[in-house]
């Protein structure tokens, strides 16, 4: 069974879709820690973000792990360095080429394959898992998801600004929105859900909700 959630960043997906699966005793993935570290790589291995064929290329080799709740990339734990500025900086670019995200989705899907999975992204709904049993959509205002994001980062001893954690979410928002493949949108019959004004405990007790109806029925 899969457990399909998309939403812009900040909105709470990561924290929830993680500990929906712990409830669940679902496997979890994270597939924008996928595309961080493709981007990661492509920044180590110094390459042209405007070349598409070599950004394939990693695509395809690319060497990664996940083990409980670490990323590794080439055998290195990256889990700190994929959520550094650095990265969001350069993300977007990434993830706008088609041909970079087939690999990827095909990846996504070899993982999951017959398998019981709390699946996160931005296409996961529409692309990845159109068929999926439960598809969710979170979201939340961008003032609280600036705010959210700072937090995280002051956690981790990363120093940011508010602004510029805002503007560039807003930045974000935008690319991921319009780009032509793979964009974020809520899907017709996914279930939204605004986490503005809820803490995770209620996120999580929505969700379950409309999970045990459903299999109730
Ligand atoms: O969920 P996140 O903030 O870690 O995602 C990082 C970036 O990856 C984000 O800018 C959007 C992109 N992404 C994507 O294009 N498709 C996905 N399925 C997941 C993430």
């Amino acid at each position: 069974m899969i457990i399909a959630i998309d939403g812009p960043a900040g909105s709470g997906k990561t924290t929830v879709a993680k500990l929906l699966s712990k409830t669940l005793g679902f496997l979890y993935l994270d597939t924008g820690a996928m595309y961080r570290t493709l981007t990661l790589k492509a920044l180590w291995e110094s390459c042209n973000l405007d070349d598409v064929k070599a950004l394939v290329d990693l695509a395809k080799n690319l060497s990664l792990k996940f083990s409980k709740e670490n990323v590794y990339l080439d055998g290195e734990d990256v889990t700190f360095q994929i959520r550094t500025p650095m990265v969001d900086k350069n993300i977007s670019k990434v993830v706008s080429y088609p041909e970079v995200r087939n690999v990827m989705v095909e990846l996504q899907r070899l993982i999951i394959k017959g398998k019981n999975y709390v699946v996160e992204g931005r296409d996961i709904t529409t692309v990845v898992c159109p068929d999926a049993e439960f598809k969710f959509y979170l979201d939340a205002d961008l003032e609280v998801r600036a705010k959210r994001r700072t937090r995280d980062f002051i956690e981790k001893n990363i120093k940011v600004d508010l602004k510029e954690v805002l503007e560039d979410l807003k930045r974000r928002d935008e690319a991921d929105k319009n780009r032509e493949v793979g964009a974020l949108k809520i899907s017709k019959d996914a279930i939204y859900i605004d986490t503005t004004n809820l803490s995770i405990d209620e996120v999580i007790k929505t969700m379950l909700k409309y999970i045990k109806f459903k299999n109730i029925k």
